[in-house]
């Protein structure tokens, strides 16, 4: 099977973007009408709905090259807070009236690309928003696969399985028979960490936030234990869980529970940086790392990644995903909300720990 062909493809998306997504004022338009979020104000913060602004335009006319996507599926992601805060970050700044940046699966509608014809599926950066109309290089074209659903393009087989996959396997390095923590554990990437975990022989313990979520992580995903970190008192919980310590800690959230972590950390020990969710909306961020000390004792090493370094690679992981998925061993959940419409108060869920599994919204219905 060939789940992403040209992944590569993704890289170049990310050079076009600023320029696919503005609307130019200069070209000619349509009768049909769009409809956009554009950023409004760089949230301070928790993102407000004054942040965003909702906007009804007409379509451009296609250029020779283009394409028109029209959106189903929106995927909500963390990283969505830091590309609104109007900083720079792995990829360039947004701006004030920028349509908001998100990964979107889509059914191209009118094509005048040699590549992309009407009716095929495809994934990218297609924006907040309910036509994406421009350049079609840096789109993927989705394979259909009897069994495997539209949204696990979102997840297992999209940039959160990818996620999963490259930062366990090559930053934490796991072997049968370590101990490996991981926290946001209950949430899209956390859920696939663990399960490659178990997997590949290891011991895994998950954070999460909630009972139900504890629960979920045990009793499906076979974690070996779970602790909601809210209700915990989580340095006894730690030491509880994990008896052996911990050779591996994925790390999603940063802040306190970061800290914790390294004071379970084990001698050569590997702390993957993923993401620091506890950080996106915060004023004052945590800057106590008091079990430093710990870290260095141990002679550990702490690493980030950020996911697009791997795209070049994305063909062998999901390869390798998709054969688990279809054998039934990687499980995962899917929040999804109806209408582009309610995509700012949803990207919340994501901070308030509401989501359960992959937060997506459906902007329009699938063919
Ligand atoms: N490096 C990369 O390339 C890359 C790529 C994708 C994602 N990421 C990162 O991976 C992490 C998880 O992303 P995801 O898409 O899978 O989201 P997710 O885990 O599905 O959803 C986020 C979860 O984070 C938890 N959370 C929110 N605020 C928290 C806080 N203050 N303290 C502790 N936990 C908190 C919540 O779960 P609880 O109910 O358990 O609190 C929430 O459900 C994020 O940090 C994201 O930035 C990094």
């Amino acid at each position: 099977m060939q789940p992403v062909r040209e992944a590569h493809e993704y890289i170049k998306l990310f050079d076009q973007l600023n320029i696919d997504l503005a609307l130019t004022d200069d070209c000619p338009m349509t009768e049909t009408l769009n409809s956009q979020w554009l950023i409004a104000k760089y949230p301070k913060a928790i993102p407000r709905a004054s942040d965003f602004r909702w906007f009804e335009a007409p379509l451009p006319i296609l250029r020779d090259g283009d394409v028109r996507v029209r959106n189903l599926l929106l995927s909500l992601d963390p990283t969505n807070r830091l590309w609104i805060s109007g900083e720079e970050t792995y990829l360039p700044a947004q701006h004030i009236g920028d349509v908001v940046r998100g990964g979107a699966i889509g059914i191209v509608e009118e094509s005048r690309n040699t590549r992309l014809k009407v009716g095929d599926l495809v994934s990218g950066l297609l924006g907040w928003q309910l036509y994406y109309s421009g350049d079609a290089r840096g789109l993927v074209q989705l394979p259909r696969i009897e069994g495997v659903p539209l949204l696990a393009y979102h997840g297992v087989l999209g940039a959160v399985g990818l996620t999963a996959y490259f930062g366990l396997l090559e930053i934490g390095c796991p072997q049968a028979g370590e101990s490996v923590l991981v926290s946001a554990a209950a949430g899209a990437v956390g859920s696939l960490v663990g399960q490659i975990a178990k997997i590949k022989g290891c011991e895994v313990v998950g954070l999460a936030g909630s009972d139900d979520k504890c629960r979920w992580l045990t009793e499906e995903l076979h974690f070996d234990a779970a602790i909601n970190y809210r209700t915990a008192n989580l340095n006894r919980a730690l030491r509880e869980s994990c008896r052996k310590g911990v050779d591996v800690y994925f790390d999603n959230v940063g802040g306190e529970i970061l800290n914790a972590a390294l004071g379970c950390i084990n001698r050569k020990g590997r702390v993957v940086t993923c993401g620091l969710i506890s950080q996106y909306n915060a004023e004052l961020p945590v800057h106590n790392l008091s079990n430093l000390s710990r870290f260095l004792i141990q002679r550990a090493r702490m690493e980030a990644f950020i996911v697009v370094d791997y795209l070049p690679r994305a063909a062998e992981a999901l390869r390798q995903l998709a054969d688990w998925l279809l054998e039934g061993r990687l499980k995962y959940r899917v929040d999804l909300v109806q209408g582009l419409e309610h995509a700012p108060q949803t990207l919340n869920k994501l901070f308030d720990g509401s989501n359960e599994g992959k937060l997506v919204v459906q902007v329009s219905p699938a063919p």
